[in-house]
């Protein structure tokens, strides 16, 4: 059985084809009117447009060709010629006791599974993270966990920054700073042990230290431009890979950085499969480099080397520092090879999917980052078409907004600026612990207990804030209201699956067995049909990539199940059956719940 829209929907299709018309107007959707009817086809009325027909005949012969189904309780013409559904109490329990029974909670899989890449999260070595660097990692985990949950195969990548300018300004800051890091660079530039020199440099360098020169570096290469140009050389002869003193304190940075943020990310719930870095396509570069020289698509432009991405006819107007306006090619061309030698970021980005298509070889690559980078993938994308290497469709950048602060702008921490990852998670987590004594939770809990839903609670409400918006949607940073237990919020849902659970917990006690569900009461009903809804709920985020979706779903089922126990006692019903069919209810909408929060990287406590 597959979920009722879908069934029933192909009933309507066939009645559509039964009247000699085209069946792709018996689309069923859920009922904007839950009052009147549990679906709806609204199909009559641009089947009549295009035939030149009453709809409301239409939408009889439709009513006509359906009579008598069973799985239909009624089914009516309202209005101009909109179609009611109204599905039969049999056929909604036995839905739901499949859904109990499903292992899936109901989910489907998808028909054409495919090998996805998924690149999400991007961090970079000592570059400190920024909102988009969080958002990235919580929607693209979620579009993981949903891709691979309907069946396809999914690989996720950091696709770590290891290679880029910042590596040759903490090359130099590193070296300015700290006399025992220069002698081990003279010592390996002499041809010293460079083994020993790896062991001196693991001691001398940490990620407090990397923490505190990323700024002051970033900062002076701003102001100086001799600065600027050492870092430059730097970066340069690091990817060159002339001075194995350079390779070393990389490693060394790299190592460092690597660490500590898979334990942020561990404790954020996000994990990836690849820590793949922008360095590991080095040796890709060269030959991609004159491969696209060949190819006459990469072209030397003022010392550099680009690639021209822009059609024929496509500009943009652009301001000189004359003040004159001109015409310019636009999308941007692509740098390739910076004057100075160095690959950019695009040029890491096309050698990777070179690097992908050779280790993974996946159907679709797509790009979980900052809508404000959306200009950067036009320009890979359109190289890598024109290169020959992905066809057109194949890689997708998944934008969104930012998360913002009070100010209207890029949320940033008090401090000045840095986003820790572990502060955020920190300051979510002691919001909770408020909340949970604010509301006279977990007084129960030993304290390891304790902690441990606080985790969970603080997590859940920074993802659900985040997931429950498009992701197109910018939105404002509040804690306060992130980790409400009232509200569509993480928290509220948490304390409804717990509800649920604590339930299951007494019936296991007083020996309440479940029993198979039978829908009768008006609140069954709704809880029936929501469980079903799931479905409709996945693929909608599958296919729009857009866990809010997800995120929606979640928040509907635990408001039914709310007001199925506000109307229908569990365990307090008198008799074993129906006592038995709102346990068994009560444990597939838990089950469910858990589902859709796991696809939303939200995990739930067993106490509260
Ligand atoms: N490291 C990059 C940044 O901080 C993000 C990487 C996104 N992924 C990519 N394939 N470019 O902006």
């Amino acid at each position: 059985m597959s979920d009722l829209k879908r069934g029933l929907g192909e009933a309507v299709q066939a009645a559509f084809e039964s009247l000699g018309l085209p069946a792709e107007f018996g689309r069923v959707t859920a009922s904007d009117r839950p009052d009147l009817a549990d679906f709806q086809c609204n199909g009559a009325l641009a089947a009549a447009k295009s035939a030149r027909r009453n709809p409301r005949e239409i939408a009889a012969g439709i009513v006509d060709a359906l009579a008598g189904r069973p799985e239909l309780a009624s089914v009516e013409i309202a209005g101009l010629g909109f179609i009611n559904l109204r599905v039969s109490e049999k056929t909604l329990s036995a839905r739901a006791n499949e859904i109990a029974a499903d292992p899936r909670a109901g989910a489907g899989l998808v028909e054409d599974t495919r090998r996805v890449l998924i690149d999400y999260g991007g961090p970079n070595v000592a570059k400190p993270m920024h909102v988009g660097h969080l958002r990235a990692s919580i929607i693209g985990e979620s579009i993981k966990r949903l891709y691979r949950f309907r069946g396809d195969d999914v690989l996720g990548d950091a696709h770590f920054g290891d290679w880029g300018f910042q590596m040759g300004l903490l090359i130099v800051a590193a070296i300015d700073d700290n006399a025992d890091i220069k002698s081990v660079v003279d010592f390996v530039d002499k041809g010293g042990d460079q083994g020993m020199a790896g062991e001196a440099l693991a001691k001398l360098i940490d990620l407090p230290m990397l923490d505190r020169l990323y700024p002051l570096a970033a900062g002076q290469a701003k102001a100086d431009e001799a600065y600027r140009d050492r870092a430059r050389k730097a970066t340069a002869e690091l990817q060159a890979g002339t001075r194995a003193s350079y390779r070393l304190l990389w490693k060394r940075f790299v190592a460092a950085s690597r660490l500590a943020l898979e334990r942020e990310f561990h404790d954020l719930g996000v994990d990836f499969d690849l820590w793949k870095g922008e360095s590991d396509v080095d040796a890709l570069i060269g030959p991609m480099v004159a491969e696209l020289k060949a190819k006459g698509l990469a072209v030397p432009d003022q010392g550099a080397l680009i690639v021209r991405v822009a059609r024929p006819g496509e500009t943009k107007k652009k301001k000189l520092p004359d003040g004159s306006v001109v015409e310019v090619p636009s999308p941007d061309p692509l740098l390739v090879v910076s004057s100075e030698g160095s690959a950019m970021y695009g040029t890491t980005d096309l050698a990777t999917i070179l690097d992908r298509r050779r280790t993974f070889d996946p159907h679709l690559i797509l790009y979980c980052v900052d809508q404000r980078q959306a200009d950067h993938f036009e320009q890979v994308f359109r190289a890598a078409y024109l290169a020959g290497y992905a066809v057109e469709g194949q890689l997708d950048h998944i934008g969104f907004g930012t998360m913002n602060g009070p100010d209207g702008k890029p949320f940033k921490t008090r401090e000045g600026g840095v986003l820790k990852l572990n502060d955020l998670i920190e300051m979510a987590r002691a919001k909770a612990r408020e909340r949970l004594h604010e509301a006279g939770l977990g007084s129960e809990l030993t304290p390891e207990e304790f902690e441990d839903t606080a985790h969970k609670v603080g997590i859940a409400a920074l993802k659900f804030a985040d997931l429950s918006n498009f992701r197109g949607t910018s939105y404002v940073f509040d804690l306060d209201r992130f980790t409400s237990f009232e509200g569509k919020t993480g928290p509220y849902l948490l304390y409804q699956a717990i509800r649920v659970k604590s339930i299951l917990r007494r019936a296991r006690e007083e020996h309440v067995e479940t029993g198979r569900i039978v829908i009768k009461e008006p609140a069954e009903r709704d809880l029936a049909l929501l469980l079903d809804a799931f479905e409709t709920a996945l693929s909608e985020a599958y296919d729009k990539k857009a866990p809010n979706f997800i995120a929606d779903h979640a928040y509907k089922l635990a408001q039914a199940f709310s007001r199925f126990y506000a109307a229908c006692p569990i365990l307090g019903a008198d008799n074993v059956a129906v006592r038995g069919s709102r346990l068994a209810l009560a444990q597939a909408s838990l089950k469910q719940l858990e589902c859709a929060l796991g696809l939303l990287g939200i995990e739930t406590p067993e106490r509260m």
